[in-house]
């Protein structure tokens, strides 16, 4: 440590992300240690607050089915197997990649730790040297994957958010043969779903490979019927699936580690693709695995899916409608709509997040704070996310929250310019 002060390269970086760090260093909101839960009630310090922070959109985390499920899984195979998985791995994946599979009603699936080893490791292999095309907006961990697909060789060129028709122009201009499009499923800030029809169908006319992420839609929405308990359709089975899409030149990319609470993702492709990947993605070859604990709570998870997940679904799409319904008859804006259970409200001056934070905090309510540069300036606000665990008591202490947060004209309205940063700033 130099004598007197930081590492340089530390202050750098520091300053780099500073309203981020003296947010974090400040802020009860953030970087929190979470003491105890009670459902989802978490308490910091003294402090009991209702948590609208967690992805665990169905409550499989507190589902007393899947938690006495694992014990089992335990004795049987003990807490942690760990040969990479090339070396081996326990039958449970077997069981786990073919439930996938009928799930999704794709013809094959790999899975892995994460959503962000899948996006290291899968894009530079199917976008070779070849030109990648990135959602404007995409999800940082598919902008690194795209990153490290570039270092090995590949173009990557940015299309507009929700914009199927620029990325067909920038295709019909492309001589490169070898074309991948990466692009979120429902997104992580806005709670909305994309025209994946639009995007499926600009990607078979340039014979390009449509690749999505859908960390936030798989479990929640699902394939459409008359069966249907509420819009998110039915089984929980992404994002293709809820817009009645196939999978011709589409890869599925999702995670367990949302709406099933567990650590695993996967990978949605044909059988070609999956042999590929198991020789030549680095994850399948070298990483360790998920614990034992994780795999246990997909199965589990997969059962009560398939027995109570529609019901699930539906208290939560009520939940997140009273939350809706709520921002609308206050006139407050939020780019959610779809009815999703993410629910991103901006703030009028960005420069407020720390006070709208404290004002959330002593109401009770514990959310996810989108400060700068975690989102642009004109972005700034916080994210609700409900889920079917959020109790009606705990929706009417978030809605107090918002009465008095509007009231004090801290959020942007429906009619307001979405570029005014605030005042004088
Ligand atoms: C769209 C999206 N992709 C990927 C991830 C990262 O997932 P994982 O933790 O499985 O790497 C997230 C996490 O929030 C996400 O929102």
């Amino acid at each position: 440590m130099p004598a007197g002060g930081r590492r340089p390269w530390v202050e750098h970086w520091l300053e780099t992300c500073r309203d981020l760090s003296e947010l974090k260093a400040s802020h009860p909101m953030m970087d929190a240690v979470i003491e105890e839960i009670d459902g989802r009630m978490i308490r910091i310090g003294e402090h009991w607050l209702a948590d609208f922070a967690s992805c665990n959109y169905l409550g499989f985390d507190l589902d007393r089915e899947i938690i006495d499920a694992v014990p089992a899984y335990l004795d049987a195979w003990g807490t942690h197997p760990s040969w990479s998985r090339l070396l081996g791995s326990p039958v449970l994946y077997e069981q786990i990649e073919e439930r996938l599979t009928d799930l999704l009603g794709t013809e094959d699936s790999l899975v892995l730790p994460t959503i962000t080893h899948i996006h290291m490791s899968v894009i530079p292999l199917l976008a070779a040297s070849g030109t990648i095309f990135l959602d404007a907006r995409a999800h940082k961990t598919i902008y690194d994957g795209c990153q490290v697909a570039r270092s090995r060789g590949a173009a990557v060129k940015r299309f507009r958010f929700e914009d199927p028709e620029h990325l067909d122009e920038l295709l019909r201009a492309e001589r490169d043969p070898t074309r991948l499009i990466c692009m979120d499923g429902v997104n992580s800030m806005t709670g909305n779903a994309p025209d994946v029809r639009a995007f499926a169908a600009v990607a078979r006319e340039h014979g390009a490979l449509l690749y999505i992420d859908d960390a936030h839609g798989f479990g929640v929405i699902g394939e459409r019927g008359p069966d249907e308990t509420c819009g998110y359709g039915m089984r929980g089975n992404s994002v293709v699936r809820h817009f009645d899409e196939s999978y011709d030149h589409v890869v599925l990319v999702g995670g367990f580690s949302k709406a099933y609470s567990s650590l695993l993702a996967f990978i949605a492709c044909p059988t070609d693709v999956k042999d590929l990947l198991k020789v030549a993605a680095p994850p399948y070859l070298y990483s360790g695995p998920s614990p034992v604990a994780s795999l246990a709570t997909v199965l589990a998870g997969f059962d009560v899916n398939e027995r109570r997940g529609d019901e699930l679904r539906s208290v939560l799409c009520a939940r997140t409608a009273r939350v809706l319904d709520c921002l609308k008859r206050l006139g407050v804006h939020t780019p959610n709509t779809s009815g999703f259970p993410i629910v991103e409200v901006p703030l009028r001056d960005y420069r407020r997040i720390a006070e709208v934070g404290h004002v959330l905090f002593e109401h009770g309510v514990y959310v996810t704070l989108a400060a700068y540069p975690l989102v642009p300036k004109n972005e700034v606000g916080f994210r609700v996310q409900l889920t079917a665990a959020n109790t009606d008591a705990e929706i009417d202490a978030l809605i107090v929250a918002l009465e008095h947060l509007a009231s004090r004209g801290e959020l942007r309205l429906s009619g307001d310019d979405p570029d005014w940063l605030g005042e004088a700033a």
